[in-house]
């Protein structure tokens, strides 16, 4: 048997739409299933624009650039996260500035954040983990407060919500992935959501190398050129058939992954009532969109241990984030402040093999083998 962490699949039109946009005549980006996944988006999570990307890290990078960041300026973020959550800022010249997660939960603690903000801060980043909602009524009343900016980090968080609000419609801007871990996938694939308005004109000229290009398409310019900085950050139109075909199977998909969230959480819970591991914690105001199953182990021998054990029965699990405050590239830059609870998670945090094609007698016997260990 050998179960991995992670197996993308087609589920439904992915290789015929493909196919149609090659013999439609034109695989470069910005076409017709560009556009339809776009209009998806926005109509769906009610997101004002949204802009497909080629990465997440690339619309990280696009949100840095919108928002001006100059070398100096400070963005507030977990140290739990993806490095590409960093680094789209410290490209652009800034200084992170790491907040601590809950014990509960790998989530930023919005209660710390406060205390972080200097006259220099910019915009906060909360990263939604595992598709939960980061508590963003605090995140959004701080950053009117002070005047910041927020940016969501959803590359997990896709067809979630805080209270009734769809992640990613809420912050000034927001970024999903595609990659092929995620719930929705492209391979590579990435979207820029676009909900405060004085980003719109700007957002479509990064998008499109610096050039003023989308706007002379749609007649609205009579020439085209460099009007702004920009890069390359729009996919092929092969990418968004491929996408769009998974998102005309949203709900299927996630049926499925909730299912096996929920297979997994009844199968060990007793182990968490017995203190041997800690389950995930949905927040009272998120929804769960069944992205990834995590467990929480007592310290790093054992969860070593436990991926070790798994292992030997062909399943493999595999830890997450590593603290980025304590990473080699930043750890001189930090401010020496001891982030516990992100050390935790880096530490003991294991996730459990999760795709569509999971079989529940899959499910069973992972379930098994984790019993198996804590009983020895
Ligand atoms: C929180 C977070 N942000 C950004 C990214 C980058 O996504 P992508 O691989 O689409 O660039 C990831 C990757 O998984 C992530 O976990």
């Amino acid at each position: 048997m050998k179960i991995p962490f992670n197996k993308p699949s087609i589920i439904g039109n992915e290789l015929k739409y493909v196919e149609e946009a090659v013999s439609s005549g034109k695989i470069s980006g910005n076409g017709d299933f560009t556009k339809r996944c776009q209009a998806f988006f926005t109509e769906h999570y009610n997101l004002r624009q949204a802009l497909l990307t080629t990465s997440c890290t690339d619309a990280l990078e696009m949100a840095a650039i919108l928002i001006d960041v100059k070398p100096g300026d400070e963005i507030i973020m977990p140290s739990y996260t993806f490095v590409s959550t960093a680094n789209a800022f410290v490209l652009r010249g800034a200084n992170i500035i790491f907040a601590d997660s809950y014990d509960w939960h790998p989530n930023l603690d919005a209660d710390q954040i406060e205390s972080l903000v200097t006259n220099k801060t910019k915009a906060i980043v909360p990263v939604h983990y595992g598709g939960m909602a980061c508590d963003m009524d605090k995140i959004m009343t701080l950053a009117a407060k002070h005047k910041l900016y927020v940016i969501e980090d959803a590359a997990q968080a896709i067809d979630a919500t805080y209270k009734d609000d769809y992640l990613g419609s809420i912050g000034d801007l927001a970024t999903f992935s595609f990659h092929e871990t995620k719930n929705i996938i492209s391979g590579e694939g990435g979207l820029l959501a676009i909900n405060n308005n004085t980003f719109a004109d700007r957002a479509e000229i990064i998008w499109e190398k610096g050039t003023n290009r989308a706007a002379f398409f749609r007649g609205e310019v009579n020439k085209y050129g460099w009007v702004d900085v920009g890069s390359s950050f729009l996919p092929s139109e092969i990418i968004a058939a491929f996408l769009y075909a998974q998102l005309e199977k949203l709900e299927t998909i996630q049926q499925k992954r909730l299912a096996i969230w929920n297979q997994y959480y009844e199968g060990l819970k007793v182990l968490s009532n017995r203190g041997e591991i800690e389950l995930p914690v949905v927040p009272e105001y998120a929804a769960n969109n069944g992205h990834l199953f995590y467990i929480v182990l007592e310290n790093l021998e054992t969860r070593t241990a436990l991926i070790e054990h798994l292992k030997r029965s062909g399943i493999y699990a595999v830890f997450h984030y590593l603290s980025l405050h304590k990473s080699p590239f930043y750890e001189h830059r930090n401010d020496g402040r001891a982030l516990v609870n992100s050390d935790k998670f880096s530490d003991c945090l294991l996730r459990l093999p999760f795709y569509y094609n999971l079989s529940d007698e899959n499910i069973d016997s992972i379930i098994t083998q984790i019993h198996h260990f804590f009983a020895k």
